[in-house]
């Protein structure tokens, strides 16, 4: 999926900095603000996970490729007769059905009575109705958790090339671009199993940082005053499916109790300096860019207080990395990671707490 700050093409860089400041011994890697779930998905075949994100459609995902070791069997839908759920959902004949839900026709195609432009009309209605099938399977039993968030992800991952937008989901465009025309599919997705209890969160990064350790946290907020929530607010809410009450031309949920202080010029340093105070994760990582709303030496003063600053780094990324992917204007921004290693406090009674406390509610 195309994601504002993807690390899709800097995983390489990663690699080279962790391989680079790391013993090898290292057993558990927390991708803290996961997005697509890229970095997490690279570094699973060697860790065990943690990851997590603010948005619920990145949780989602997160539970079924990171979280989750196998493509599940479905063996509750093999007794009502559907050995495919995914070719099911995407090949049913609808015409006859009555919808459960029509949220997404309603509100987001031109059939709604207010023809905001973001999917076509029968794209809609089988967005609609994959929605709805994967609800009702799981309230009347048919699935089981991993089964859900495997079909939500499949759905989500394919609603992107669909989509007629122009990157983000913050606007729709106003004449249709050809992808809209296409078919919707849900995605096949590959599952990796790394024999880990990985672990995935949709919470904010500060809360869970009390809650969780390990060896590598990776750190990659967002840099600038543009939310995330607002430009992906299609995805979220088909991931929550919670009729919202929209608003506007756009057709924007609510998203007050999900946004991030790292998007706010007066908050960023207080949320930053406080999520590297409790870190207890021994290497840290973070990816910044050259012109976010943090300087370089703001990030060097707070690593350098909670780390050891013998062992601080900072790594310029060259933007020609980027450059195919950008337009001219925005192809002088680089990419920095920097580095420190933290000590951490054993704790004085041999029963340490379990490095993630699974039951907690965030
Ligand atoms: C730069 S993107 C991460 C991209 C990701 N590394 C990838 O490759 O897809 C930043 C992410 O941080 C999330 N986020 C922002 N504030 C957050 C917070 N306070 N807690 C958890 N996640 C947050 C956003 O929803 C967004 O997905």
């Amino acid at each position: 999926m195309r994601y504002i700050g993807g690390k899709t093409q800097l995983l390489g860089d990663i690699e080279t900095v962790i391989n680079s400041n790391t013993t090898g011994r290292e057993k558990v890697f927390c991708d803290i603000f996961s997005g697509t779930g890229s970095v997490a998905r690279h570094f699973k075949p060697r860790y065990e996970m943690i990851s997590n994100d603010i948005l619920h459609f990145s949780y989602v995902i997160q539970k079924a490729t990171v979280e989750n070791n196998c493509v599940p069997k479905f063996h509750g839908l093999s007794k009502i007769g559907i050995t495919d759920p995914v070719k099911f959902l995407e090949e049913t004949d609808m015409t006859a059905s009555v919808q459960a839900s029509t949220f997404v026709s309603d509100n987001y195609s031109p059939s709604g009575s207010c023809t905001r432009m973001y999917i076509s009309n029968d794209n809609a209605i089988r967005v609609d109705f994959i929605r709805s099938s994967i609800e009702s399977w799981k309230q009347s039993g048919h699935i089981d958790e991993t089964e859900y968030y495997y079909l939500l992800a499949a759905l989500i991952e394919g609603v992107p090339f669909v989509s007629n937008i122009a990157g983000t989901y913050g606007a729709y465009l106003k004449k249709w671009d050809k992808r809209a025309f296409k078919k919707f599919e849900m995605a096949r997705i590959e599952i990796l199993d790394n024999g880990f209890e990985n672990c995935s969160f949709n919470a904010d990064s500060n809360n869970l940082i009390r809650e969780i350790e390990g060896d590598i946290l990776y750190v990659d907020p967002p840099y600038n005053s543009r939310q995330y929530a607002p430009n992906y607010h299609f995805l979220e809410t088909i991931s929550r499916y919670d009729n919202p009450e929209i608003r506007g031309v756009t057709g924007m949920r609510p998203y007050h109790d999900i946004k991030s202080s790292f998007c706010v010029k007066s908050e960023v340093m207080g949320v930053f300096e406080d999520l590297i105070a409790k870190a207890k994760f021994t290497n840290i990582l973070i990816s910044y860019s050259t012109d976010g709303l943090m300087t370089p030496s703001q990030i060097e003063t707070v690593l350098k207080r909670y780390g050891d600053g013998r062992s601080y780094k900072k790594y310029d990324i060259p933007y020609r990395k980027y450059k195919s992917k950008l337009s001219d204007k925005a192809s002088d921004l680089r990419e920095y990671l920097f580095y420190i290693r933290k000590e951490i406090p054993k704790p004085l009674i041999f029963n340490a707490p379990k490095r993630v406390k699974q039951k907690i509610s965030i």
